[in-house]
């Protein structure tokens, strides 16, 4: 009797204790991704790294690899971490592609390491990544970078059913890569507007933009690494981007304290980044009324999505702390009170902004300080994004789109291939259907059966279908030159180019490892490489 009463009653408290323990840590509804692709590229085994496991690129039924000889080749010691360990080889322009079961932004992840003893020279590959739409990386090599090893976090609004990546070795060379992340992020996570400061203005069209994440801080705060962030973003602390150390101070608060309002979920940012904040120190200056100021170093030549996180930690009572935010010496936000935004002290608020670099520097400040009208002189910031949109020629480094990187011959070789294929497809089904009327005939003249065959035609279909893809995607190479940010929508309704003649070219593609090292790119920007410099110590902060 006892015993029963015990086993009927176990199953009780265990959903009491688990629902007690779902209570507690809130956002633990985790998002799950409907496009999950964790690929490391070479291996011949699974790797677990940061939490998650890395499946080789030759296990993966929907990728497909096309290159002219693949190689791969493995690092004998664990340096930098397991995600680096093996490497593929790629003579000749390859690419992966990924089945996309869910339209929308994904995270593109891109691990580079060049394996000392590959056999090959790594260390002065060119290394040039493009999607269908977007040059991610344009001749980047390792010999003028300033680190041993380099990650690499790109977001992009997929609007087809595949994604294509491809890796571009520059002449008779060849290029490499480590592992490979593509990734859902949920809609409403990265936003199709946001303000620009000096004029400040809504505009719209970003989800028609790639981004590149160049900085991702946790103000006053630890590193947060991909385990600890739903989306597999890193955060690392804000210390060494401040133009004067002293000007802030640290402040934090049990992460379990932050109450997160409907607007704002832990897919924004973990709450973690909401838990800590640098607030102004005492400079040690007769006058408080001074600026924190963070600087970064861009490369000039793009625009910046800037997504500043705050969280009220520090205030004893609502409406005390009033500042105001600016982004390259323009005012942001003016008199923020973060009280009358959010209702409460401890809730989470973030705003969008975009930004154009300096036109003088390679810096690129963001600013808290204190409003004339406040009660208290002070000002505070929890964590803070910058991310690079990619330019009107759809590249996040240099001005040459996809078109010039993928050699124009290929793409015109296959035309031809297209219509020779079409012609001599129509000509051998003329054969065949003459060949089997004379054999029917002489078969019916004999017999008298009658037999379908209803094959026949399809060869013949096939192609004219193949062929009017083409003539249209073929019409529109011609695209309007100088768009602006805002007037992207309506521009881009007309401008679905790239990708579409891939899946048909498939069978009649040959030229896809011919080597062409025919591209106009621009020269890799020193101070950008140097931008990523910095983003990719973050995977392991000991690395150079
Ligand atoms: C490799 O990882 C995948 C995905 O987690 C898993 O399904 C598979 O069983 C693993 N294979 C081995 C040999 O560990
Ligand atoms: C790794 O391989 C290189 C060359 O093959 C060799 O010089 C080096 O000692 C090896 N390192 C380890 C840790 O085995
Ligand atoms: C690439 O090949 C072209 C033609 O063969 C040559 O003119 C050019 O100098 C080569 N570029 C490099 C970087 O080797
Ligand atoms: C992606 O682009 C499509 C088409 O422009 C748009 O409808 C959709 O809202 C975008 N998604 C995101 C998450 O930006
Ligand atoms: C916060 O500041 C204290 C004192 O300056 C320092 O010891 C600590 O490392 C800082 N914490 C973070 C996360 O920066
Ligand atoms: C991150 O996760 C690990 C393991 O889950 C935990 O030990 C660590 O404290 C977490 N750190 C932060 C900053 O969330
Ligand atoms: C400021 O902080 C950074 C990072 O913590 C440190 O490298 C630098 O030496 C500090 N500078 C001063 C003047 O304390
Ligand atoms: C800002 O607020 C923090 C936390 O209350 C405090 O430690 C710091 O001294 C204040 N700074 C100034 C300049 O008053
Ligand atoms: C803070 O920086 C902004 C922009 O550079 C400047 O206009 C403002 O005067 C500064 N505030 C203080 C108190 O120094
Ligand atoms: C930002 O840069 C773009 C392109 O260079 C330019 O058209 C625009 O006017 C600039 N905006 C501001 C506010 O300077
Ligand atoms: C850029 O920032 C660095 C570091 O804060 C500073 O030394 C340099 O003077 C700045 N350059 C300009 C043009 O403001
Ligand atoms: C790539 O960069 C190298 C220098 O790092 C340069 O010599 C070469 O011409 C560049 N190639 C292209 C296609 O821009």
């Amino acid at each position: 009797m006892v015993s029963m009463k015990l086993v009927s009653w176990f199953p009780v408290v265990v959903a009491c204790v688990l629902f007690e323990f779902l209570g507690h840590s809130g956002s633990f509804a985790a998002f799950i991704p409907s496009d999950n692709y964790l690929v490391a590229c070479g291996s011949s085994q699974n790797v677990t790294f940061q939490g998650k496991t890395y499946v080789p690129d030759s296990w993966h039924s929907s990728l497909i690899l096309k290159t002219g000889t693949p190689a791969v080749a493995k690092s004998n010691s664990s340096f930098p971490s397991p995600i680096y360990q093996s490497v593929r080889i790629l003579s000749g322009i390859s690419s992966y592609k990924f089945d996309i079961k869910q339209e929308g932004r994904h995270w593109i992840r891109l691990y580079f390491y060049p394996v000392p003893n590959s056999g090959q020279n790594l260390m002065s590959a060119s290394i040039t990544v493009a999607t269908d739409d977007f040059v991610l990386l344009n001749n980047f090599t390792f010999k003028n970078y300033n680190g041993a090893y380099m990650f690499r976090e790109y977001s992009v609004n997929v609007t087809s059913d595949t994604l294509t990546l491809f890796f571009i070795p520059s002449n008779n060379s060849v290029t490499f890569i480590n592992a490979i992340e593509v990734v859902s992020i949920p809609d409403g996570v990265l936003p199709d507007q946001a303000i620009t400061t000096n004029p400040s203005t809504p505009i719209s069209g970003l989800s028609e933009r790639a981004f590149e994440t160049v900085f991702r801080l946790n103000a006053g705060g630890p590193l947060i690494t991909a385990e600890n962030d739903t989306l597999g973003r890193i955060w690392e602390n804000d210390a060494k981007y401040l133009h004067v150390n002293s000007s802030a101070l640290n402040v934090s608060v049990n992460p379990a304290s932050i109450r997160y309002p409907p607007s704002v979920t832990t897919e924004i940012a973990p709450n973690w980044v909401y838990a800590s904040a640098d607030v102004m120190g005492d400079a040690n200056v007769a006058n408080m009324n001074f600026n924190i100021t963070w600087v970064f170093s861009v490369n000039r030549n793009f625009r910046y999505f800037v997504r500043v996180h705050f969280c009220d930690i520090v205030s004893k009572a609502l409406n005390n702390l009033v500042f105001n935010l600016y982004i390259n010496d323009d005012s942001a936000i003016e008199s923020l009170d973060l009280s009358s935004r959010t209702g409460a002290l401890n809730v989470p608020y973030y705003k969008d902004f975009v930004s154009n670099a300096s036109v003088d520097s390679d810096n690129f400040t963001v600013s808290v300080g204190p409003d004339s009208t406040s009660d208290m002189a002070n000002a505070t910031m929890n964590g803070l994004e910058i991310f690079k949109i990619s330019n009107e020629v759809k590249s996040l480094d240099g001005l040459s789109p996809v078109e010039s990187l993928l050699p124009r011959s290929s793409s015109k070789k296959n035309k031809t291939g297209i219509i020779i294929g079409s012609i001599v497809g129509a000509v051998v089904a003329f054969g065949l259907i003459g060949v089997c009327y004379c054999c029917l005939a002489a078969h019916r003249s004999k017999t008298n059966t009658h037999q379908a065959h209803p094959w026949l035609p399809l060869p013949l279909y096939g192609n004219s279908q193949t062929m009017t893809k083409m003539s249209t995607t073929s019409q529109k190479s011609g695209t309007a030159s100088c768009i602006s940010l805002a007037s992207t929508n309506l521009d881009n309704s007309t401008n679905h180019i790239p990708g579409i003649p891939l899946t048909p070219l498939e069978p009649f593609d040959n030229s896809v490892s011919i080597i062409d090292g025919g591209n106009s790119g621009t020269d890799d920007d020193a101070a950008d490489a140097a931008t990523s410099a910095v983003f990719s110590q973050l995977v392991n902060p000991r690395g150079r």
